[in-house]
């Protein structure tokens, strides 16, 4: 029997989940509002019904290409995309441009809290990308990518909130993907935390070959949207 937990302002509700359920329904259901993750690694998972923040995806245009440069560049970010090379306007235009004029299959997203901007997310079916699909425990699903870019708000719990917007989306767009995945460095705590934090369950490590001809050791993490979100 599955179990969550919703922080309210008033304390702590419990809500067994139904067979039919998921965790979300049976949280929503319990607090009679919409909530948000706070720590679905934990047991009992817990989400909460407030937040400081909206958080909110929309797709890239244009004009967010002087952010996605100057988030690529801070250390923060910079350090795990090492391996693509020094994130210079060229580099990062290159990237990016052909995704956000629908010149590639895959898809960037600008997140946002309260309306400000403060970093970027982008999502690809696996299948889309084969030679990285074949290293995957599922080919058949979205695979996410993400960065916080704004220091400040790193550290402070908008990459859970990020990353369930993210969801939100793909069960519209893409009803038949079943399961997430994302696949960080194994050293990067961060990544692995927040994925934990969303719900995510780390599984098998692998070897990713790099553009620059290295090879980055990466935790593969997945999500069955089905029992998480429905
Ligand atoms: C990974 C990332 C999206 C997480 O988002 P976030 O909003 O910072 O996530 P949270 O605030 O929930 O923190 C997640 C965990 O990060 C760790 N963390 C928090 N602040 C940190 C800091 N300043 N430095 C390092 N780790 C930190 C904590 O362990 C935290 O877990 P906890 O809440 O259990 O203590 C964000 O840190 C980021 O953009 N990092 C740089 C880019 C990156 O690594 N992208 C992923 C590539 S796969």
């Amino acid at each position: 029997m599955t179990v969550v937990e919703v922080r309210t302002a008033h304390g702590v509700l419990r809500a067994e989940v139904d067979a039919r359920e998921s965790w979300r329904a049976a949280a929503e259901r319990v607090a009679g509002r919409r909530v948000v993750p706070v720590d679905l690694s934990a047991d009992p998972p817990l989400f909460a019904t407030e937040s400081p923040w909206q958080v909110a995806l929309r797709p890239a245009t244009p004009g967010d290409l002087p952010d996605l440069l100057r988030w690529r560049q801070h250390e923060h970010v910079r350090r795990w995309w090492a391996a693509e090379g020094e994130p210079t306007q060229e580099l990062v235009r290159g990237q990016y441009a052909p995704v956000i004029a629908g010149e590639t299959p895959d898809s960037l997203w600008i997140v946002e809290t309260n309306g400000r901007s403060l970093g970027f997310l982008i999502d690809y079916l696996l299948r889309d990308h084969p030679d990285y699909a074949v290293l995957t425990p599922d080919p058949e699903a979205i695979g996410v990518d993400y960065a916080i870019g704004e220091p400040g708000w790193v550290g402070r719990g908008v990459g859970p909130q990020m990353l369930w917007a993210w969801m939100l989306t793909v069960g519209r767009r893409h009803p038949g993907v079943a399961t997430g995945f994302a696949a960080p460095d194994h050293r990067n705590v961060a990544s692995l935390r927040v994925l934990a934090k969303a719900g995510f369950r780390a599984g098998t490590w692998f070897d990713e070959p790099q553009p620059d001809g290295t090879v980055d050791t990466v935790v593969g993490c997945s999500i069955g949207f089905a029992t998480v979100l429905g």
